[in-house]
């Protein structure tokens, strides 16, 4: 069987898949009995240059040529950012066209709206390239786990910040110069600051979380830091303490409360996420019934993520005719939002710079103790003329107790600089 397909974007991710298709569709007609077929492709620019050996009039500018040709019926959008893509992807699905996305913002935006619009026209909507990648998690979410209650889902869901802060930390090169090779190699979004304050993986996380907690997690219920207040130096005391840094996606369940957050979290370099470097993913996911579980593999560039797609596509063909509705199970949309605990207990990392006077220890562990934050050890290095750095880490405390501790830390005329609060998962 032919099938049509338009793309929305040909970018790093739109290439990918017209390779993957171009290298194994042969091999996919003879298994799947699908001939996939790319038959337009909208960008902003038809006269780029692309690197890629492709048919010029392949290309147009204009969405119409995808959105209404009746031979296409699976429209696979890859543009990124919230619009024109939910337009785009509204119109499509109106039209009875299947669409499979590696856009992880519109989806975890509209998710409600797009889901309504494909139950009503009966067309499927995929988006197993939006979360980590070329890893199945959202097929596994969605098939291999219904079985369970989802108790916790943490994870390195974000492959730039993960490039940035495993080769800072293993070759102590600077955040610009990372950041800049991640961008030549195709991991980091058309916009990079969606990557680096965590956007993109709270996207992320507002989906899995959805999907694994059966409620709507939407995004302004996440707390959100990215990495751009990480330094090389941070990442050394860490060290010191055996610590690694990862940005970390947490969602955990427990009574009946969620809680949700994407920051940059130490974690023992026993831990196997410690592990996970480069551009490398890894979720752990929590089943009542199946216990721990740990997916890995790339979670960003042009062809892990075009995998993603392509299988996407390749499901939607045998699906056709069957609607799923990916968050609520098959049982329809879900709107109801999660109740969020904003006041979770982690341990803390705290670094601050004070001047070198005696009584100053004192004067902060005083702090600490007014707000119940219990320290589990101290660090103070070398001078620098008449300021020192000192390093605490706590025991478990609540995260708004330990936030007002920082704050009382401000008023000690000693404290010259809070240089960085961290969390810590052991
Ligand atoms: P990209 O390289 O910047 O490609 C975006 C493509 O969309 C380009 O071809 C661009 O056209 C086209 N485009 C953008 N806005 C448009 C508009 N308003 N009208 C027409 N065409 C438009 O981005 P990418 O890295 O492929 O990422 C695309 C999507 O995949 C994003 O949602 C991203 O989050 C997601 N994703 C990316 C990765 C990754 O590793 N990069 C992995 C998973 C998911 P021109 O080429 O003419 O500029
Ligand atoms: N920019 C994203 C990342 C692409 O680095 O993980 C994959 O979603």
């Amino acid at each position: 069987m032919e099938v049509g397909i338009g793309f929305l974007g040909f970018g790093n991710i739109g290439s990918g898949v017209f390779n993957i298709i171009k290298a194994n569709g042969q091999e996919i007609e003879k298994r799947e009995g699908l001939r996939l077929t790319v038959k337009r492709a909208l960008v902003r620019d038809i006269n780029k240059k692309r690197g890629v050996e492709v048919d010029p009039g392949l290309f147009t500018a204009n969405p119409e040529d995808v959105l209404s040709d009746p031979g296409i019926s699976i429209v696979a959008e890859f543009m990124g950012g919230a619009e024109p893509a939910r337009e785009y992807i509204l119109r499509a699905l109106e039209k009875g066209k299947t669409v499979v996305t590696a856009n992880k913002e519109v989806i975890a935006i509209h998710w409600p709206e797009l889901q309504e619009a494909a139950r009503k026209t009966g067309a499927g909507l995929y988006f197993e390239a939006s979360v980590a990648g070329g890893v199945p998690i959202i097929k596994a979410m969605a098939e291999s786990l219904n079985a369970n209650r989802v108790l916790e889902i943490m994870g390195i869901i974000n492959g730039t910040t993960n490039y940035i802060l495993s080769r800072m930390s293993d070759e102590g090169r600077s955040f610009e110069e990372v950041l800049a090779e991640a961008k030549r190699l195709g991991y980091a979004e058309p916009d990079p600051t969606m990557d680096i304050e965590g956007c993109d993986t709270m996207y992320k996380l507002s989906i899995l979380a959805s999907m694994a907690f059966q409620t709507r997690v939407s995004v302004e219920g996440i707390y959100r830091e990215g990495i751009s207040s990480i330094t090389v130096e941070d990442i050394e005391y860490g060290k010191e303490l055996g610590l690694a840094m990862r940005l970390l996606a947490i969602a955990k369940k427990q009574d009946g409360c969620l809680e949700a957050r994407v920051h940059p979290t130490f974690i023992p370099q026993s831990h196997p996420l410690a592990a996970v470097r480069d551009s490398y993913n890894a979720i752990f996911i929590k089943g009542d019934m199946v216990g721990n579980l740990m997916f890995y593999g790339r979670g960003a560039g042009s062809l892990p993520t075009g995998s993603a797609v392509v299988s996407d596509i390749i499901a939607a063909c045998h699906n056709r005719g069957r609607h799923r509705g990916m968050f609520a199970g098959n049982s329809g949309v879900c709107r109801e939002e999660a109740k969020i605990n904003g006041n979770w207990e982690t341990e803390f990392f705290l670094r601050l710079t004070v001047t070198d006077k005696p009584g100053v220890l004192a004067k902060i562990a005083g702090v600490f103790g007014k707000h119940q934050v219990s320290i589990a050890s101290v660090i103070q290095k070398g001078h620098d003329r008449d300021t020192a750095p000192l390093i605490f880490v706590t025991h478990k405390a609540q995260e708004l107790s330990m936030r007002r501790a920082v704050e009382d830390m401000r008023h000690i005329p000693e404290v010259a600089r809070i240089e960085n609060l961290i969390r810590v998962e052991r």
